[in-house]
C-alpha cells in the first residue's frame, strides 16, 4: 500500500459531535459552518483527520443516529455547500475527513419506512425492514420478547397486527439487510460522500447489520446471557455474514484512489475483534477496552499488549480511544474511586445518581486523563480523540432532567442518565453567552466551571491541558514510525522506546519513581529533581 493510501496507520483522528462544537448562526445548534469557522485550531491542535458524527437530516431521536436522508445535511447544520466549503477548509489546512454510516436503522421518518407503513404486510416496501406478524389474541403481542439496546422491547407495534424491529428506540428502525435495494443504496451513500471529498467511515454499530430471524425467535434470556456475543451464534449481534456486505462495500470504496478508509464501531468479544479489522471487511475496528478499564498498570498493559498483536495479526492498524459521544468522559471516570466498565457500570451509575456523593475527585481525574493520553500518543497505531478531551473537560453533571435529550434517560425514565453530559457544547471562551459557542443559548445547558476550562483561558497556559495535547501530537508526528519496544520497570509503571529517541514512562502509583535518565520534553504533571509524580507520564529523549 502506498503513503497516501496507509495514512490513517498513524493518525490522530478528532471526533466532532457538530451539534455541541460551534454555532455560526445563532441557534442554539453547532452546526457545519461552525466547524469551518474553527479549522485554524484544528491545525495548531495538530490532528490528522476530524471524524463527524451524523449531520445528516434527522429528527434528532438519537442525536442524529436515526437519518432520514443519508445524502443530505440536516438544516439545522446547514447545507450540502457548506459541507463542501467545510471539506475544502478541512483539506487545505491537512486534515483528512471521516464521515458516519448509519446503516442499521433509519429514521423512522425515512420515505422509505414511511412507505413501509402505509403498504401492506408481505409488501416490497415492508421487505426494506423488518416486519413480522404479532402473536397472540389480535396479533397484539410482539413476535418475541427481545429487548432494545436503549431499554423496551426491540419490536413496535405497526397498528395492523405486524411489529417491526428495533435494535435501538422505536424512531430508528432496523433496516433487512438481505434486501438488494437496501445493499444498492448504501453502496450509492458511499460513493456520494467518496465523491464530495470524504477521507473515510466510521460505521456505526458494524456488529449489527447481518440477523438470523430464523422462527421460531429463541427467547431473549436465552440468547442474551448463554450466548453472550462470545461465537457468532447470537441471532442479532456480530454474526460472520456482516463481513460479506463490508466485502462489498470495500470493493465499491476500491475503484477510488486513494480508497477512502473504514472504521468500524462494533461493541464484540476483543477476539473477535480482527474479523472487523480485517482488509477482507472493514480494515479498522474501534478498541473500547480502554473506556471500560481502570486506571492501572495491570490493565493498561495488557489491553495494549493485546491491541498491538490483535492488530498486527490482521495486517490492521491498533485504535487508542479513551472517550467518544458515548461514554462518560474519561476525566471523570478516572476520577472517581471505581472506574471499570462505564457501559452501566461505576460511572454511569454515579451520574445516574446526579452525582448525589461527592466521590468525583476532579484533580486526580484530570491528571490520569492526562497522564493516559500522553501514554497513548506515544504508542503506534491510530488515537481517536474526543471533541473537549484536549481542554480535560470533565462530564458535566449538572444538567437538569428537564433538559437532557439521551433516549437512554428518556427510554429508561431517567433510572439512567445517558450520555447527554459528554455531549456539551464546548467552552471557546471564558465569558459570553456560551463562552463563545454561539450568540445564543445552547441547546444543552453549559456549567459555571466551563468558564476556567475553555480554550481562551488554557490558550496562554503553557501547563494546560491543550499545550499538552499540541505539544504532544506535534511531537508523535516526527517519530510515530518508530518501533515500540517494551522495558522492564516496576509493577506501577510502564515504560518504552519508539527507536532511539524516544521513551513514554508512565507511573500509575501513588508515590514518586525515579525516572531513567535522559532529558524530558514533555511530562503530565511536573517533575521535581528526576522524580516522574504519582498519575503521570513523562516523555524523554
Ligand atoms: C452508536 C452511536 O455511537 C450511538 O451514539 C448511537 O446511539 C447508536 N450507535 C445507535 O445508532
Amino acid at each position: 500500500m502506498n503513503d497516501a493510501a496507509d495514512w490513517w496507520r498513524n493518525a490522530v483522528v478528532y471526533e466532532i459531535y457538530p451539534r455541541s462544537f460551534a454555532d455560526s448562526d445563532a441557534d442554539g445548534v453547532g452546526d457545519l459552518n461552525g466547524i469551518t469557522s474553527r479549522v485554524d485550531y484544528l491545525r495548531e491542535l495538530g490532528i490528522d483527520a476530524v471524524w463527524l458524527t451524523p449531520f445528516y437530516r434527522s429528527p434528532l431521536a438519537d442525536g442524529g443516529y436515526d437519518v432520514e436522508d443519508y445524502r443530505s445535511v440536516d438544516p439545522l447544520l446547514g447545507t450540502l455547500d457548506d459541507f463542501d466549503r467545510m471539506t475544502a477548509a478541512l483539506h487545505a489546512a491537512g486534515i483528512k475527513v471521516i464521515v458516519d454510516v448509519v446503516a442499521n436503522h433509519s429514521s423512522a421518518l425515512h420515505p422509505w419506512f414511511k412507505q413501509a407503513l402505509a403498504a401492506a404486510p408481505g409488501s416490497p416496501e415492508r421487505d426494506r425492514y423488518i416486519f413480522r406478524d404479532g402473536v397472540g389474541p389480535n396479533r397484539s403481542e410482539p413476535p418475541s420478547d427481545w429487548q432494545s439496546e436503549f431499554g423496551g422491547p426491540a419490536w413496535h407495534p405497526a397498528g395492523d397486527g405486524q411489529f417491526y424491529l428495533h435494535l435501538f428506540a422505536p424512531e430508528q428502525p432496523d433496516f433487512n439487510w438481505s434486501n438488494r435495494e437496501v445493499q444498492d443504496d448504501f453502496i450509492t451513500t458511499l460513493r456520494f460522500w467518496t465523491e464530495r471529498g470524504v477521507d473515510g467511515f466510521r460505521i456505526d454499530a458494524a456488529h449489527t447489520l447481518a440477523k438470523d430471524l430464523t422462527e421460531p425467535f429463541r427467547p431473549w434470556a436465552e440468547i442474551d446471557k448463554t450466548v453472550p456475543l462470545a461465537d457468532g451464534s447470537h441471532p442479532l449481534w456480530d454474526r460472520d455474514e456482516v463481513h460479506q456486505i463490508y466485502a462489498q462495500w470495500r470493493a465499491a470504496l476500491a475503484t477510488y484512489d486513494p480508497p477512502p478508509i473504514t472504521v468500524a464501531e462494533a461493541w464484540v468479544q476483543p477476539h473477535r475483534r480482527g474479523r472487523y479489522a480485517a482488509s477482507s471487511s472493514l480494515g479498522q475496528a474501534f478498541n473500547f477496552d480502554l473506556t471500560e478499564s481502570d486506571f492501572t498498570s495491570r490493565q493498561f498493559r495488557d489491553i495494549i499488549a493485546h491491541n498491538l498483536a490483535d492488530a498486527d495479526a490482521v495486517n490492521s492498524a491498533p485504535t487508542w480511544v479513551l472517550s467518544n459521544h458515548d461514554v462518560v468522559r474519561h476525566a471523570t471516570r478516572y476520577g472517581l474511586p471505581l472506574q471499570g466498565s462505564d457501559r452501566g457500570g461505576p460511572a454511569q451509575r454515579w451520574l445516574s445518581s446526579r452525582g448525589a456523593e461527592p466521590l468525583l475527585d476532579r484533580q486526580l481525574g484530570l491528571d490520569r486523563a492526562r497522564a493516559a493520553i500522553l501514554l497513548l500518543l506515544a504508542l503506534p497505531g491510530s488515537v481517536y480523540l474526543y471533541q473537549g478531551e484536549e481542554l480535560g473537560l470533565h462530564e458535566v453533571v449538572e444538567i437538569p432532567d428537564d433538559a437532557r435529550q439521551d433516549p437512554t434517560f428518556l427510554r429508561s425514565l431517567g433510572a439512567s442518565v445517558g450520555r447527554d453530559g459528554a455531549r456539551v457544547p464546548l467552552p471557546w471562551t471564558s465569558v459570553g453567552p456560551s463562552f463563545g459557542f454561539g450568540q445564543s443559548r445552547p441547546f444543552l445547558p453549559q456549567p459555571a466551571w466551563f468558564a476556567d476550562a475553555s480554550v481562551q483561558s488554557q490558550e496562554s497556559d503553557a501547563d494546560s491541558t491543550l499545550a499538552l495535547y499540541r505539544a504532544a501530537i506535534h511531537f508523535r508526528r516526527l517519530r510515530e514510525r518508530m518501533p515500540l519496544e517494551w522495558v522492564d520497570a516496576a509493577d506501577e509503571v510502564l515504560e518504552f522506546t519508539r527507536g532511539p529517541g524516544w521513551r513514554s514512562v508512565t507511573n500509575f502509583g501513588a508515590r514518586p519513581v525515579a525516572l531513567p535518565s535522559g532529558s524530558v520534553v514533555l511530562a503530565s504533571r511536573a517533575i521535581t529533581d528526576g522524580m516522574l509524580p504519582s498519575n503521570s507520564t513523562a516523555w524523554l529523549t
